[in-house]
């Protein structure tokens, strides 16, 4: 038997997830038991040359894809809220896990998601949404269930920390060091959204989601990105010791949240991260303060988050659908009638 998979986008994550199943079979299988098949992958271009395997399907129509017969999983990685939101929700209801890595999709309409979740009595997953490989979102899910986030900080977007950090060290213009994190893979299709902090303010609302299970009030959040750091002002704080670092905040009391630039210095725990590295630094009730750092964008870093996150699936890791809320939103549990 093979457990058959579909990817929705085949860019640098849809690539990423499909070359990694590839090249970890032997690892999955030995965890799962059965081979993952991708048997269909959904792009918008037809055109486009796709290196897969003889027999994936490669199609522009979401119909061949949610009539595949036994399909179990699918990666989602495509760009926006639309149409991802409504393919989502017709796989979840024909009984698909989801794992995703679209953060705007999860920050905008992640409570819609996990509620329909639990509806369909399906898995959504999406720690590839914030921080690339750092496994952020499953700690927070199965290791971290019992302490109070009193706060967080964060280096969450791996395009701004590569282009300070290009600019810093090796003197490059703003407009070459993203040209660059575009080459690499790291920027998003509109890399306005990188630069302006969009990126960072959509993986703020998905982290205070999932640590306090509410839905923060988003008008409130303060956003800056990066455009306005200049050369000259990188290396003057450079000369007397500061360096500039794109941060996310979150305080529990007084309640506070931000995304902007901020100026550190050397006793700050993300002074030396540097490049597509991101880096959150938690201030636990229990545990006290913990960090994870690692890279937070491109190919195979995402592809490792959307795989451990297929694993934690089909090992039963008690991931709940991600917010602590959804069952009080869930009025009552849908009918096998609906379900069909
Ligand atoms: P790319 O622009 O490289 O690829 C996007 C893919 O989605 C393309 O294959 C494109 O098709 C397909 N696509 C776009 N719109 C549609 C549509 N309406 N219907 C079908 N297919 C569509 O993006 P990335 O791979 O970089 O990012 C994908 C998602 O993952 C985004 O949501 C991004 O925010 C997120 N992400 C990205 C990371 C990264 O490091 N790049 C890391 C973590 C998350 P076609 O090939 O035909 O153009
Ligand atoms: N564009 C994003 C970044 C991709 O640079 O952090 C990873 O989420």
């Amino acid at each position: 038997m093979v457990k058959k998979a579909a990817i929705l986008g085949f860019g640098t994550v849809g690539q990423g997830i499909y070359d990694a199943i590839q090249t970890h079979d032997d690892e999955l299988q030995s965890i799962l038991g059965e081979p993952i098949e991708i048997v269909a992958i959904l792009v918008k271009n037809e055109d486009k040359g796709r290196a897969v395997n003889e027999g994936t399907i490669i199609t522009t129509s979401f119909q061949d894809i949610v009539s595949i017969p036994e399909l179990e999983i699918v990666f989602e990685a495509i760009v926006d809220c639309e149409p991802a939101f409504t393919y989502i929700q017709a796989l979840m209801k024909k009984g698909c896990h989801i794992i995703t890595a679209n953060k705007k999709l999860v920050a905008h309409y992640g409570s819609e998601l996990m509620v329909a979740a639990e509806k369909y009595g399906v898995k959504l997953r999406y720690d590839a949404t914030v921080a690339g490989a750092v496994p952020i979102i499953g700690a927070l899910q199965t290791l971290l269930r019992t302490n109070r986030m009193n706060s967080f900080q964060g280096i969450l977007n791996g395009t701004s920390n590569f282009i300070l950090t290009e600019m810093r060290t090796k003197g490059l213009s703003f407009d070459d060091a993203l040209l660059q994190a575009q080459t690499l893979g790291y920027a998003e299709a509109d890399p306005a959204s990188d630069i302006e902090g969009i990126d960072a303010w959509n993986k703020l609302v998905i982290l205070i989601r999932t640590i306090t299970g509410n839905e923060p009030s988003t008008g409130n959040i303060h956003r800056e990105g990066i455009t306005s750091i200049s050369q000259a002002f990188i290396s003057l704080a450079e000369k007397i010791g500061l360096r500039f670092k794109h941060l996310a905040y979150f305080n529990q009391a007084p309640l506070q949240y931000w995304v902007k630039p901020v100026l550190i210095d050397a006793s700050h725990p993300f002074y030396q991260v540097d490049g597509v590295n991101n880096s959150i630094h938690l201030d636990c009730s229990l545990a006290g303060e913990l960090s994870f750092t690692g890279p937070g964008a491109g190919k195979l870093p995402t592809a490792s988050a959307l795989l451990e996150d297929l694993v934690g699936i089909y090992q039963g890791i008690n991931a709940y659908n991600g917010q602590k809320t959804v069952k009080l939103l869930l009025n009552e549990s849908i009918s096998a009638e609906e379900k069909n």
